[in-house]
């Protein structure tokens, strides 16, 4: 649960808000006091914005697929029209990927989960960025992957898609200290979401099949489990506030110890 008040009037842009780690940090930003515009490519996203309300603070939602340029461009300029300004964005929506070796990737998906995850990102970041600027208190969450700083199998486009969100962010931070804006990166391990589940497969799996990948997930992460979607929220909402002031260009894994060893089996 985050500190009441340590967003307090800042508005909070999150992207794929309808679900999981979004829904839960769009959630935390208005339990922080921040004003939250949400967005998602699925209209389930507007239950997020009412619960946002139903707690007390300001929200709005949008439906937008953060991959194409005129959403996003209707989303940020929706953003302002709503709130007057935007201080703090946050990177979320994101798919699974293919799930399949290189070899055997359709081209189309690698496109699709490089549009979604990375353009995504960069499309969401260019509009705003002129906003966060202007604010004079500018803050980017990107929320990456530990897939994003270490290989992972049979996840090449997704692997790909979150190291370039990785460096992204620390370019960000070059190029944009100067304005008082600070950019991060959250690296989550296994979380218990629809994508961490079943990691997005074209085809969903069966029930049987996606407990036994979260069990096998579990085991890879030091802590034995899967993260809760309010876990990264919380170190989101870090992120976003002046807590972390010295902060940026930092890439935060939150992932249970998964990436500090590797799986010995016994
Ligand atoms: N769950 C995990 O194990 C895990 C681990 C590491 C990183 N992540 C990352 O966390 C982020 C959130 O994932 P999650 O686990 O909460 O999954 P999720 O599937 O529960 O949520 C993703 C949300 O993004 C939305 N979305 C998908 N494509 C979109 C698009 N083109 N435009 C706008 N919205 C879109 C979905 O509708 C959904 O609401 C993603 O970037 C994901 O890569 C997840």
């Amino acid at each position: 649960m985050p500190e009441r008040g340590v967003l307090t009037g800042l508005v909070v842009l999150v992207t794929g808000a309808a679900s999981g780690i979004g829904r839960a940090t769009a959630l935390a930003a208005g339990l922080a006091g921040a004003s939250v515009m949400t967005c998602d490519i699925s209209e389930s996203g507007e239950a997020s914005a009412e619960q946002i309300r139903q707690q007390g603070s300001r929200a709005e939602f949008a439906v937008c697929d953060v991959a194409q340029e005129q959403p996003v461009k209707n989303l940020i300029d929706s953003t302002i029209e709503h709130f007057g300004h935007l201080d703090v964005l946050i990177n979320n929506a994101g798919i699974g990927g293919g799930g399949r070796r290189l070899h055997e990737l359709e081209v189309e998906i690698w496109d699709r989960t490089i549009a979604v995850n990375l353009r995504g990102q960069f499309l969401c970041s260019k509009f705003a960025l002129p906003h966060l600027i202007a604010s004079g208190r500018g803050r980017i969450v990107n929320i990456a992957s530990t897939y994003g700083i270490v290989g992972a199998p049979s996840s090449p486009d997704y692997c790909a898609s979150k190291g370039g969100v990785v460096n992204l962010t620390r370019q960000l931070a070059v190029d944009y200290g100067a304005d008082g804006i600070r950019v991060n990166a959250i690296c989550p391990g296994y979380v218990d979401t629809d994508m961490g589940g079943v990691r997005a497969r074209l085809a969903p799996l069966e029930a049987a099949a996606a407990l036994a990948r979260k069990e096998a997930h579990a085991a890879l992460q030091p802590l034995g489990r899967q993260a809760q979607p309010e876990e990264i929220a919380e170190v989101a909402i870090f992120l976003a506030s002046d807590r972390s002031s010295f902060m940026s260009g930092s890439i935060v894994t939150v992932d249970g110890g998964c990436t500090v060893t590797f799986n010995h089996g016994d």
